[in-house]
């Protein structure tokens, strides 16, 4: 398949460029088991500047020295948990991380109710295993067990789905460093290099909230949504035209103003108060993430290159912002009315395009 085809390249492909420019220029010690130092990693993933005539994206914005706790975590023997709020690049940070460190992002296990504790450790190629007994070559290895083997980095993604004997058993893991495989009277220990990061969403708390234990194992990073309208909207306009620029939308990039716009109403939403603090507002059962505010502003541009002239009109915007407020009909139309009338109305010339759209559209 070429590799244009693909929908979504891992990270170390995606900006391979970047790293080998990073690691052709690194002059820093590098840990055993990494391929660039740690200020290098910083540099990758904070970004800005150039370096050796490859411009380095900024992958995380915000909190520079969030980043800098991160990557320290990774070298010493405490894996590293990142948690906050959807959508605030938990999972974004972590590949890019691993991208970084090992060029290798892809030794993930998605946390779900339905993990088992074979998906940390190893499992069994049954038909070989019912063929030749246990050896060797019937053995699947998880992600964490090859990363052990390897002295790499392992990725656990929403570790609070999992049930708690699968967290239990990640205790055991992090805590003696080895595994064990009684069927083959082996034991593999981790090699210098390893670790694991993991994320965890703090909605989802309460599912299978982790025990005091596995987070005394964790260095946890709280990673907040951006403190400020400025810092948000630079996030929301870069990674719409990085994503953007991926997909052929045959879109225009969105106005600044128009980013503006989404960034307003859903930090106002999220708040449950307008900018200025005046109004208090209702709230609404979507989530209105960063993310989100990247995907909304993809959307209208797919429908703007799809059906438009291009650029976005207050109409495609109208309608992605209806699908991210409104998901429970009954109360966020309710709220989202009032928003509109309360609000968005009186806000005079410059929103009555998108008010008008949007009341059509949630008549
Ligand atoms: N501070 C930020 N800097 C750069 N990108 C950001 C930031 N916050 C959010 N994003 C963007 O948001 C998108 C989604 O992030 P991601 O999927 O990592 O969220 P998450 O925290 O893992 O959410 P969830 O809890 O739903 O899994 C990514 O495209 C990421 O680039
Ligand atoms: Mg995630």
């Amino acid at each position: 398949m070429a590799e244009q085809n693909v929908q979504r390249l891992p990270a170390e492909e995606l900006y391979q460029k970047e790293l080998d420019a990073l690691i052709a220029a690194d002059t820093d010690p590098v840990p055993t088991g990494w391929r660039m130092s740690p200020r290098a990693v910083l540099t990758y993933i904070t970004g800005g500047t150039s370096v050796k005539g490859v411009e380095i994206s900024p992958k995380y914005m915000g909190n520079r020295r969030l980043v800098e706790i991160a990557i320290a975590t990774l070298i010493t023997d405490r894996a590293l948990l990142l948690i906050g709020e959807p959508g605030t690049a938990k999972s974004w940070l972590s590949e890019h991380l691993a991208a970084a460190v090992n060029g290798d992002s892809t030794k993930v296990v998605q946390g779900t109710a339905g993990t088992t504790e074979e998906h940390i450790r190893y499992s069994w190629n049954y038909a070989m295993l019912i063929a030749k007994g246990p050896c060797p070559e019937a053995m699947v290895k998880s992600p964490v067990y090859r990363a052990m083997e390897s002295g790499s980095i392992a990725r656990i993604e929403e570790i609070s789905r999992c049930a708690s004997e699968v967290q239990d058993a990640l205790i055991s893991l992090l805590s003696e460093k080895r595994i064990s495989v009684p069927e083959l009277g082996q034991e593999v220990a981790a090699q210098k290099g390893f670790s694991v990061i993991a994320t965890a969403n703090t909605r989802d708390k309460g599912v299978n909230d982790m025990s005091a234990a596995l987070k005394r194992r964790f260095n946890i990073i709280v990673l907040p949504t951006p403190s400020d309208m400025a810092t948000e909207i630079e996030i929301v306009r870069t990674r719409v035209s990085q994503l953007s620029s991926r997909l052929d939308l045959n879109a225009r990039q969105p106005e600044e103003d128009t980013v503006e716009k989404v960034v307003t109403v859903f930090r106002e939403l999220r708040a449950g108060t307008t900018l200025d603090g005046k109004q208090k507002l209702k709230s609404t059962s979507g989530v209105l993430s960063t993310a989100e505010a990247i995907s909304l502003l993809a959307n209208s541009m797919a429908l703007a290159g799809s059906f438009g002239n291009g650029s976005i009109a207050a109409e495609d915007l109208a309608a992605a912002l209806q699908g991210a407020v409104v998901k429970d009909e009954e109360k966020d139309k309710v709220s989202w009315k009032e928003y509109l009338e309360n609000v968005m109305k009186k806000r005079g010339h410059d929103w009555l395009k998108l008010y008008r759209a949007c009341r059509e559209l949630n008549g």
